[in-house]
């Protein structure tokens, strides 16, 4: 049987579609059954995100028959316990409301067992009840184990897991492994890390999660690029002057401050999130849409950056950290003032750098990359700036500042991709004001995701689950990609070590503001200014 032979267990009716855009588009994939072991399965991320999501492709009916899920945690608790906090979970945090039907065709599944990393048979229960589970869902063997523990523990369960025989693929079943960040806290770390995670698992065994590929905007980029003719011409460094690529977030550590203060946002977004965009945004076309050669693409643009030496960090990077301020009219602390944070720290909350990649499409044509915390609000989106026009006819008829050419005083062709909110794609270009003379001002062009397609994006956890499910690793990032990011990460790392802002320099921008004055005077330096979101 292969996986798209398999028909749903958990078939259920989809909601009507009224619109003609996406009738007739909706997949039968469906993978084999199999198992999720849920490693942390009494933590945040699962009841957030992981069992809403497994519950959502349930009532999607994009479930395998005998789909199980297997709660794993150091806390002692019977499967009726687990079952019913997962229940409360998925009513709280779900996307699709919670069904009774569905919850008790997908409860049958539920099983929690505790583990001790630490004891000879501390996973001898997880074992019993996957051979119990192979026998009376027929899962077959087939298992994914996703690691929601702390990086400490990646290693020693891998193997761990490995030593028990439980990543072994020799039975025409499969066993995957799915870690989330962070993968390293830098190269060397993330390279030590590869080494240990291959003892047990090979490199196609393993899914590393970066969940802004899951999300459905981040996906539209590669069609959007490679399924559309008029733009790819226009696509390089002839046409594009530059990209900027931001992550701004309203929120702040959101009691995570004890995390923040070894990471901060270089690590947390920009090594990720911010350089897969940029990999998707600046790669060339895979010939096939196969998850090596997407994958070997957006390496080939990853080995392509040019490095910035630890020297030179502070000329190519910005630092910032945010201190109290106003948001949406509520007062909010200092970075120094949340939870877990040193009342001295120097840990970054807000950072840009310009990244310069040495190839032939984007020589000249520079990537400002720029994420922050307790900005004014949450937005994420990739604005490619078009070049400005060599020469304007339209002359004394524009309005022009004096001292502009007229062609300055135009303003450049705008391709804003907003990955969230409000998704969807804004062309920017100059049209005729009415009247009768020659007056210029620009428009927008809009296409919105929600009014086209009538139809909510299903949470990124979901694509992530099932492509795990169905063995597709486009959508995850490869060894060999979260180390290039690493490389160039580090480096400014290192410089950064080397020239530690003096405590008194931050806090350097408020809460609520688009971050410190020099982001703006770094751009203002390359005769450029960050966009206005
Ligand atoms: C996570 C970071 O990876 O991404 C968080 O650790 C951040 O600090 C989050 O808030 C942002 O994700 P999203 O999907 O809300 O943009």
């Amino acid at each position: 049987m292969t996986e798209t032979e398999v028909k749903g267990a958990v078939t259920l009716e989809a909601p009507a579609q009224s619109n003609p855009l996406s009738e007739g588009l909706r997949q039968g994939r469906v993978p084999l059954p199999c198992v999720v072991v849920i490693f942390g399965a009494t933590g945040d991320l699962t009841k957030r995100k992981l069992m809403p999501a497994l519950y959502a492709l349930a009532a999607d009916g994009q479930l395998p028959p005998g789909f199980s899920i297997l709660g794993a945690g150091r806390t002692e608790q019977s499967t009726d316990e687990f079952r019913e906090l997962m229940r409360e979970s998925v009513k709280k945090y779900g996307r699709v409301a919670l069904r009774d039907d569905v919850w008790s065709v997908f409860a049958d599944g539920l099983r929690y067992c505790s583990f001790d990393l630490d004891a000879d048979d501390g996973l001898k229960a997880i074992r019993d009840t996957l051979e119990e589970l192979d026998r009376e869902r027929g899962t077959a063997g087939n298992r994914i184990f996703y690691f929601s523990v702390p990086p400490s523990a990646f290693a020693p369960l891998a193997e761990r897991l490995g030593a028990e025989g439980l990543s072994a693929q020799e039975g025409g079943n499969f066993a995957r492994m799915v870690v989330e960040k962070p993968f390293g806290h830098n190269l060397e770390s993330a390279r030590e890390l590869n080494g240990k995670l291959h003892v047990a698992f090979t490199e196609e065994q393993i899914y590393r999660i970066d969940h802004y590929l899951g999300k459905e905007t981040v996906q539209n980029l590669l069609v959007f690029r490679f399924a559309n003719g008029i733009f790819e011409p226009l696509w390089s460094r002839q046409y594009i002057d530059h990209v900027q690529i931001t992550v701004a977030e309203n929120i702040g550590v959101e009691g995570r401050g004890g995390y923040y203060e070894e990471s901060g946002a270089l690590r947390d977004i920009i090594q990720n999130h911010v350089m897969q965009l940029m990999a998707i945004v600046g790669m060339e076309a895979p010939s096939n849409f196969r998850a090596e050669t997407v994958r070997d693409e957006k390496v080939k643009l990853l080995r392509a950056v040019r490095p910035i030496h630890p020297d030179d960090a502070p000329l190519h990077t910005v630092r910032g950290q945010y201190g109290p301020g106003w948001i949406d009219g509520e007062r909010e602390v200092g970075y120094r003032e949340e939870e877990g944070v040193r009342k001295d720290s120097v840990r970054e909350s807000f950072v840009a750098v310009k990244v310069e990649i040495d190839n032939w499409r984007w020589a000249g044509t520079p990537f400002y990359l720029r994420t922050g915390k307790r900005l004014p609000k949450r937005a994420t989106e990739i604005a490619i700036q078009f070049r400005r026009v060599p020469h304007s006819p339209f002359g004394g008829n524009v309005a022009m500042p004096s001292g502009l050419l007229p062609s300055d005083s135009i303003d450049p062709n705008l391709l804003v991709l907003r990955i969230q909110p409000d998704e969807g794609i804004t062309l920017r270009f100059s049209a005729k004001v009415p009247g009768q003379s020659m007056r210029i001002r620009t428009v927008n062009m809009d296409f919105l995701y929600d009014s086209a397609f009538l139809k909510e994006s299903p949470e990124a956890y979901e694509r992530l689950l099932l492509d795990c499910m169905l063995g597709d690793t486009t959508l995850f990032a490869r060894e060999d990609e979260v180390e290039e990011a690493w490389r160039f990460c580090t480096a400014i790392l290192d410089g950064w070590r080397a020239h530690p802002p003096k405590v008194d320099e931050f806090p350097n921008y408020e809460a609520g503001t688009w971050g410190p004055q020099s982001a703006r005077d770094f751009m203002a330096r390359d005769g450029r200014q960050w966009r206005r979101l």
